[in-house]
């Protein structure tokens, strides 16, 4: 690990470069109540890929009952051109889920599964136990198959239904998944509860039982602190984030949730220090303002909101001085 040029020494060393793993297609458009045609949300993976982005998560196979605005995914995957370098992931809840993907040449397979009761009931309609059972056959198959396998673990800073989760319980949970042959595990706040204290015992408790190299975190901004919690990450070695561009998202059965860190104000801020991500800022402004577009709102990432509010008064001073 060396310390980046543009990184003060104060904030001790970080890692010179960052994996992006790009989730708005997926955890964004889930929670959406519009859902979108098939070919916008190609549009926008496509413009996330111009945008330099590389690992995007584009779908679900779960059941289209529990989330329609994914019963595509097939469709899109179909319709994603393939590159040199780029990976394609998808949700895949479970063995039904894996035959689909398998069919529709998904190249890796993001398990789930929560640390909480309630939580994993409301999200998958089994206990803990059970999702840990699933997870482990969804997994084997899927590497069976050839497919690399991530798992996510969510409600890890806290649950809507059972408040704050103690580091012990989430350590318990970890050590029962880390048979499962996982290249990486994503450590979900899915509320968007956390703050950087708890951050830091979290990752210290995990990285106990799986590498720094192979954690990722999983940030919603709900109440603001999701750039902050990514920074102690950055600090402790993590080197994956999960972030959605505009910071669409959110989880439909984890009520008030809010959506993922956006990508540009993680972006931006790496960038600002020094850590390289192989993205085009300036592109993921567009690839912002296009989501914006297909959705029909404003969306909430900072940076792509000073960046469109600067444009607009460059404009309007180009007017003024025109007239
Ligand atoms: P269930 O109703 O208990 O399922 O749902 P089941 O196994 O009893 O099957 C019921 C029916 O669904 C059957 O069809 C199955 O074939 C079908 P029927 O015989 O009635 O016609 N089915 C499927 N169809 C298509 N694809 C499948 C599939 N599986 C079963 N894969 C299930 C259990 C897990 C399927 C359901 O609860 C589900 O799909 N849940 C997904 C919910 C979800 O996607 N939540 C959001 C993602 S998690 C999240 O956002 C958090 C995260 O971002 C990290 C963080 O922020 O922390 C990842
Ligand atoms: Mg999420």
């Amino acid at each position: 690990m060396t310390t980046s040029a543009g990184t003060s020494a104060a904030l001790g060393p970080l890692p010179k470069r960052v994996d992006v793993y790009e989730v708005g297609p997926r955890d964004g458009l889930q929670n959406e109540l519009r859902t979108l045609p098939t070919v916008d949300k190609a549009r926008l993976i496509e413009a996330l890929l111009a945008a330099g982005e590389r690992r995007i998560e584009v779908s679900s196979f779960v059941s289209p009952r529990w989330i329609p605005q994914l019963a595509d995914a097939e469709k899109l995957l179909a319709l994603l051109p393939r590159r040199e370098g780029v990976t394609f992931t998808a949700l895949v809840p479970n063995v039904r889920g894996l035959e689909r993907a398998v069919a529709a040449g998904l190249g890796e397979a993001a398990v789930f599964l929560s640390v909480t009761e309630a939580h994993s009931k409301k999200n998958i309609n089994k206990s803990v136990a059970e999702a840990v059972q699933a997870a482990k056959e969804t997994a084997s198959g899927a590497r069976a198959a050839g497919m690399r396998v991530r798992c996510y673990l969510s409600t890890v800073w806290g649950c809507p239904y059972e408040g704050r989760v103690p580091v012990a319980r989430v350590a318990e949970v970890v050590k029962r998944i880390a048979d499962l042959g996982l290249y990486q595990l994503s450590l979900g706040d899915t509320i968007g509860i956390g703050t950087p204290n708890q951050t830091a015992d979290i990752v210290g408790e995990v990285s106990k039982v799986i590498p720094l190299e192979q954690l990722a975190l999983h940030l919603h901004d709900t109440r603001g602190t999701a750039l902050a919690n990514a920074l102690v990450g950055l600090q402790l070695g993590v080197t994956t984030f999960d972030s959605s561009i505009g910071g669409l998202g959110g989880c439909p059965y984890a009520p008030g949730a809010a959506g993922n860190l956006a990508t540009e104000d993680l972006v931006f801020m790496l960038h600002g220090m020094g850590v390289e991500t192989g993205i085009d800022l300036q592109k993921l402004v567009e690839a912002g303002e296009l989501a914006q577009e297909l959705i029909g709102r404003k969306l909430s990432g900072k940076y792509l909101q000073a960046a469109l509010g600067e444009r607009e008064k460059q404009a309007a001073r180009a007017r003024a001085v025109a007239e």
